[in-house]
């Protein structure tokens, strides 16, 4: 039935020859690694993914938002390659997804999706390389989660995020920068928003729209938090617009690009983003924007840049990896 057949180890192999690739199991598990802890930029070649990174929130025993339950993936399972005739995930979707609002694709059959590719102006393509496509559904690069079907997510296959991090330098009340006392670095500050739904901190980022290209997204994302936070009137929203439009068009540094391990994912879509660090070094961009300190949900801050923080899911290896580059504490 709608489990994947136990000739998966060959109907991967027949998929990949008929592509014309190599069958090269761990390259992109590799560049994962990288993509954190030094050179981005060796994540930008095309190759199959086919990580040996297990991932974990995509495991998470109740689907997010749902009383379902998925179908346990034990760890030496997940590994779409591991032969496993007893796996039986479970079929959802959640309602609000089958009602067909835009951002969302229609069930499999209904549409003729156009996947590994730029659909019209739906972005299909994996910022991993190519994904496998079985039965006509596509399949989670980085594994088994024990659930079929988009849960939450509008997309099938990948669903493409864009996380804005701006920083400046933080400063003491002459002007001066603040070096950590012990590890003697300058520190960080970076724009965060305290999130609705877990009260935790977060990058302030979201999803892209169609045919909107990533750098929009970024800008996007973080102008409509700004603006919020900061309720300007009509002359001085110009102003904020004007700096954050500045900012964004100097080149950033992209700190990561790929599968994100999301409680949302499930075997056939799943959450990529691409996560990039705008510095405003000088100070008089949007350094100068009073954004609130404060506890309340929605509330957007300039945070201190450390390793302590207590901030959502992998946001954490995203600032690491803007602090370790730019030398500053962490
Ligand atoms: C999974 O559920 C959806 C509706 O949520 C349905 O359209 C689809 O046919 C089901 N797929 C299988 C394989 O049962």
């Amino acid at each position: 039935m709608k489990t994947v057949s136990r000739n998966w180890v060959a109907s991967v192999q027949v998929a990949l020859s008929l592509l014309g690739l190599p069958y090269s199991a761990g390259t992109s598990g590799i560049c994962r690694k990288n993509a954190i802890n030094s050179t981005p930029s060796l994540c930008s070649s095309t190759s199959v993914y086919m990580s040996t990174v297990a991932h974990i929130k995509a495991r998470c025993p109740v689907y997010p938002g749902s009383d379902t339950s998925r179908f346990p993936v034990p760890d030496d399972k997940v590994d779409w390659k591991t032969d496993w005739p007893q796996y039986y995930p479970v079929n959802y979707t959640a309602p609000t997804v089958l009602k067909k609002p835009v951002w969302a694709d229609p069930e499999i059959g209904e549409f003729p999706p156009q996947f590994n590719s730029l659909d019209g102006s739906v972005d299909r393509r994996s910022h991993d390389g190519l994904y496998l496509i079985l039965n006509g559904k596509p399949l989670n690069p980085h594994g088994r989660t024990g659930l079929e079907g988009r849960g939450l997510l509008g997309r099938w296959g990948p669903n493409h995020a864009a996380d804005p991090i701006v920083t400046r330098w933080k400063r003491d009340s002459e002007g001066q920068r603040v070096h950590h006392t012990t590890s003697q670095l300058p520190m960080l500050q970076f724009v965060s928003i305290k999130r609705l739904d877990c009260g935790e901190w977060a990058i302030p980022g979201g999803m892209v729209d169609p045919g909107e290209r990533i750098s929009q997204t970024l800008q996007r994302e973080f102008s409509e938090e700004a603006m919020n936070s900061l309720q300007a009137s009509a002359s001085v929203t110009e102003n904020i617009q004007k700096r954050i439009t500045k900012l964004f068009s100097s080149e950033g540094l992209q700190v990561y690009k790929g599968y994100v391990d999301d409680p949302r994912n499930t075997d056939n879509a799943w959450m990529e983003t691409v996560a990039v660090n705008f510095h405003d070094e000088s100070g008089n961009s949007v350094s100068e924007f009073p954004l609130q300190a404060g506890d309340d949900a929605g509330q957007v801050s300039w945070i201190d840049v450390d390793s302590s923080l207590d901030l959502y899911a992998n946001h954490l290896h995203f600032l690491e990896t803007v602090a370790k580059e730019r030398n500053t504490h962490w």
